[in-house]
């Protein structure tokens, strides 16, 4: 590609994205909870980290039972977090600095608290059918029994998907837990409420929105058993999901040019294990849609993942993608264990290498830019209600809690979270020498390569080059080339390996200068700047670099790119 042709882009295809999980990142009014306006607090931190737009985790008023993720009104604010006009100021504060703001919208779900479970438990009209309501049967003994085998993923009530609604004489279905009932998105009086959500918090200024657990949208409506034998079908990943989608796309984009407004950044959560269906959520010939949250490195990347391996997956996710569509890099987020523990605290900055200078959106989970790692939580200090319903013996293996430990800003009380000195969930240990504070005064820090980074993914070589990836040393180095024409070629090293690596670029491209510019490196590699023989250079073990080589690219020198990747 040309950079005298390059795409006209919309601002959200390439934006770098912080993820903020509410309850952890600043408390400001010494609850031990954090809230909107320590996160208000805390945006001058954001802005100067280079972030262009913050992703904020549930904020609605909810029992806080799964930490938000149970909303019993979709358009207020918790009391724990602030209130509207809390809400209001932030957006200003943040529009102010230039920064946009995306809310986290959870459509499958309310909790059991909202007012339309409620009535409908009641049979009030129009809310009757705003659930999946069902009778079930009666076994031999006259006991009430669900109506089929289908599973919650939160293991209560024995594991079963339904619970029995002593009100109103029915189960009712939950994919998550039991105080989540799924609402009924084929009802659609329920599809119009989603809309009225929206048009609210569009009217406040949002820029987009998150869309949660979208393959648990629609369940089979014959309730048919799921065989378990392969994936579930029944209740998982069903087509009616990616065209409702495409009907958010359409109203909000409606939405956008009736007000005249700037376009909005729609993402989609799913961990489909099919690659087909994430495809179909960009949307086709006739729908657009939104894209799917890209968690390949969660999924699939571990810390024993070598080079060839880490290429084929990255690699073959970025070719099934159509011509011109941008994708998205997510290294961890709340669900999931963090990325410095799963993959390796020492390979933080090589994870940022990629998921920063990959072409696309990227997301970084609010401490991932510290290697803040999970927290060893005790069974009576856990809150998930995931861990919790498991018990004492197993909630680890299950608890999310080790991932949502309050921000380490300092080494003050609290890490600097909050003046309480109990917070929310326990601050991991280390943060006396783990905190923002002391990387932001160290000359090298996870912290500091993190922001060199930043800076760097803005060159139209990172947004619109072509990327080829290489394996070398027997797999112990990763090389990820980026390259555009007019515009210096550029080399992410990475050692995966325990030992120090010799590197040699030459057959990686022919007519390489003999000499690199070293650019960025990693906190822990031996040296920072200066320049590295293209055929001889020593990485140690867990390092990384980004290396530029000054020529210009010409047109014939990309043809064997062209050839080995696609065009963004
Ligand atoms: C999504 C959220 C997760 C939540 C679940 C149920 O997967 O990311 O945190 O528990 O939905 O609401
Ligand atoms: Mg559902």
């Amino acid at each position: 590609m040309d950079n005298e042709e390059l795409a006209d882009r919309e601002w959200w295809e390439t934006t770098l994205i912080y993820q903020i999980w509410p309850r952890g990142f600043q408390d400001s009014d010494g609850d031990g909870e954090g809230d909107l306006k320590g996160i208000i607090n805390r945006l001058d931190y954001i802005t100067n980290l280079g972030i262009e737009t913050i992703c904020l985790n549930p904020i609605y008023v909810s029992p806080l039972f799964d930490s938000g993720y149970d909303v019993s009104n979709y358009t207020d604010i918790d009391p724990l977090f602030g209130n509207l006009s809390d809400f209001d100021n932030l957006m200003q504060e943040v529009h102010n600095r230039g920064l946009k703001v995306i809310l986290d919208v959870i459509p499958n779900h309310s909790s059991d608290q909202h007012e339309w479970f409620q009535l409908s438990a009641r049979n009030v009209q129009p809310y009757i059918d705003y659930y999946i309501w069902t009778n079930g049967s009666i076994d031999k003994n006259g006991k009430n029994i669900p109506p089929n085998n289908w599973i919650s993923t939160y293991n209560d009530e024995n594991g079963s998907a339904w619970s029995w609604h002593d009100k109103r004489q029915q189960w009712y279905y939950h994919k998550f837990h039991s105080s989540q009932p799924d609402l009924n998105l084929r009802n659609e009086k329920v599809i119009k409420e989603l809309m009225g959500i929206f048009d609210f918090w569009l009217k406040r200024n949002v820029d987009g929105f998150r869309i949660n657990a979208v393959p648990y949208f629609f369940e089979d409506e014959a309730l048919r058993n799921e065989s378990f034998v392969k994936k579930d079908i029944y209740t998982f990943g069903l087509p009616e999901s990616t065209a409702l989608l495409y009907i958010f796309r359409e109203y909000i984009d409606n939405w956008v040019s009736r007000n005249n407004a700037t376009s909005k950044l729609l993402i989609a959560e799913s961990y489909d294990i099919s690659d087909d269906n994430l495809l179909a959520y960009y949307g086709n010939n006739t729908h657009k849609g939104i894209a799917p949250l890209n968690f390949k490195f969660i999924t699939h990347i571990h810390n024993n993942s070598n080079a060839t391996y880490i290429k084929h997956i990255l690699e073959k996710w970025l070719k099934l993608l159509p011509k011109n569509i941008m994708t998205n890099w997510v290294l961890s987020n709340h669900d999931n264990s963090r990325a410095a523990s799963r993959i390796g605290f020492n390979r933080i900055d090589g994870l940022h290498m990629l998921s920063l200078l990959l072409p696309g959106q990227a997301y970084t989970y609010y401490g991932e830019e510290i290697a803040m790692l999970d927290t060893k939580i005790f069974w009576n200090s856990t809150i998930d209600p995931m861990g919790c319903a498991r018990g004492i013996n197993e909630y680890k293996y299950f608890s999310r809690d080790p991932a949502r430990t309050p921000m380490q800003w300092s080494s003050k009380s609290s890490a600097g979270f909050s003046i309480n000195e109990t917070t929310y969930l326990p601050i991991h240990l280390n943060y006396i020498n783990r905190n923002v504070e002391i990387q932001r005064n160290r000359i090298r820090s996870n912290l500091k390569t993190y922001k060199q980074l930043v800076i760097l993914r803005k060159q139209p070589v990172f947004t619109d080059g072509d990327y080829e990836f290489v394996s070398l040393n027997n797999d112990r180095v990763l090389v990820l080339k980026r390259s555009l024409k007019n515009y210096p070629l550029y080399f992410i090293v990475i050692n995966l390996g325990l030992r120090q690596e010799k590197v040699n670029l030459t057959s990686i491209h022919a007519n390489l200068k003999n000499t690199l510019n070293m650019v960025v490196a990693s906190s822990n590699a031996i040296r920072v700047t200066g320049t590295v023989p293209r055929d001889n250079f020593i990485l140690t073990a867990n390092a990384a670099v980004v290396l530029k080589s000054n020529e210009k690219q010409e047109q014939t020198t990309t043809e064997s790119i062209i050839t080995t990747s696609i065009c963004f």
